[in-house]
């Protein structure tokens, strides 16, 4: 019989135990033995909790139970997380996580005292919610060098874009929709700023790359500035506007890191993930492009990859040596001016005639878009690929006769 402990009875944390409990017997036969949750550990009172026998406030009592063998981290955050955390590792339990920014920040030094304990650290639930990738990516597409991974990360972002798209909705006025259906926090930072995407783009990175990215070492933007103007051009251009995260393996053992809202083409296969759904694109080698899509959020979805973690983590009592990284310095990534992509650039012109000859100077060939609401002397278009330094110099020197008024970064997925 082996025991588990959950840290947090919030929405993951009931979710855990939901789906625990329902699913009870099956998971014992797939585990080969029999198991139990004895600990819930939660501030709050949950007197009417079927569970309520097992609530504790003091960690130290799973800490100190040699008969809890999984420790369960669904809290979130930092605090107290990382050193409850830390010391059941510590201690010799494995810990199963949903906690993405615990990954991002921790992750080298967490999986590190996991392989010196000879015991499990696992977070499927960290990134895409119900969606495997974790272990598809270490265990699964083991056999190929993974040069390359885009993903729609964040469901929020996804959502409020798909509303802009779909119903012509100005930014602000979509995201009160999205806070109305309790998709995104009354504080949508983290979302909107591309937060979220950026720590869980880091955990994809470090798995895939071998060698942790640390979140402040990567390129962040969010959705905040896109305008229906630019949702206009986009759409004319058979093309949709989405937060990706992405990360490229590039020679002398770089890598290319960032996030943003990108224009991703209507025939790439992230262009159709609509709404609240997530979709992430690992090219391997061998496999070419490999898609997963589904909820990357959500009570049950993400209950159902920690579970699933807590089995694997009672199954395979020693260290998985598939699931790892090395701590890093920031060097191995590349700094964001040499990234390279197509750039979509709104501007009004002064000149517009001037301004096209400039634009053909400085960018080569560009395709113009059209749109309904065009204004006079406004001209937005498509540019060919180049670094992001040659990006911000051509259009350093554009806005000597043109007022630019976007500008969004063209992926080819
Ligand atoms: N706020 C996140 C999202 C939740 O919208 O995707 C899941 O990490």
């Amino acid at each position: 019989m082996q025991k588990i402990a959950v840290l947090g009875y919030g929405v993951v944390g009931s979710g855990t135990v939901e789906v625990f409990y329902r699913n009870k017997e099956n998971l014992e036969k797939k585990a080969g033995e029999p198991l139990d949750i004895k600990y819930i550990l939660d501030l709050r009172d949950f007197p009417d909790s079927p569970y309520a026998d097992k609530f504790v406030k003091d960690f130290d009592i799973i800490l100190n139970d040699p008969e809890v063998t999984v420790v369960t981290e669904v809290i979130g955050g930092i605090k107290p997380s990382y050193d409850f955390v830390k010391s059941s590792l510590m201690a010799g339990k494995s810990v199963v996580t949903s906690n993405k920014e615990l990954v991002a920040k921790k992750g080298a030094e967490l999986l590190s005292i996991a392989k010196e304990k000879n015991v499990n650290f696992f977070f499927e639930a960290s990134v895409g919610g119900g969606i495997p990738i974790i272990k598809p990516i270490h265990a699964c597409l083991e056999a190929n060098e993974i040069k390359e991974i885009a993903g729609i990360l964040n469901g929020t972002t996804n959502f409020i874009l798909t509303k802009m798209f779909r119903d012509g909705m100005g930014f602000d006025e979509a995201l009160a929709i999205a806070q109305q259906l309790g998709y995104a926090e009354r504080n949508p930072a983290a979302d909107v700023e591309g937060v979220d995407a950026c720590r869980k783009i880091c955990i994809l990175a470090s798995l895939s790359f071998g060698r942790h990215v640390y979140p402040e070492n990567v390129h962040t933007e969010g959705i905040t500035k896109i305008t229906p103007e630019d949702v206009e051009y986009v759409d004319s251009h058979n093309a949709k506007i989405k937060l990706i995260g992405c990360a490229r393996r590039e020679e002398n053992n770089e890598i290319s890191i960032g996030v943003f809202p990108a224009v991703i083409k209507d025939e790439s296969q992230l262009s159709g993930v609509s709404d609240v759904f997530n979709a992430i694109l690992v090219r391997g080698d061998a496999t070419g492009d490999v898609v997963f899509y589904g909820k990357g959020a959500g009570k049950l979805p993400t209950a159902s990859a920690v579970v699933s973690d807590i089995i694997s983590a009672v199954k395979h009592t020693k260290t998985s040596r598939s699931l790892d990284w090395q701590d890093s310095e920031q060097s191995f990534i590349r700094p964001f001016e040499r990234f390279v992509c197509g750039n979509y650039i709104r501007l009004l012109a002064n000149n517009p005639d001037e301004t096209k000859s400039a634009v053909k100077t400085l960018f080569g060939d560009v395709e113009y878009l059209t749109s309904k609401s065009r204004k006079d002397n406004e001209l937005a278009f498509v540019t060919g690929e180049m670094t992001e330094g040659e990006a911000l110099d051509a259009m350093n020197r554009l806005s000597e006769g043109a007022e630019i008024l976007g500008r969004l970064r063209v992926l080819d997925y």
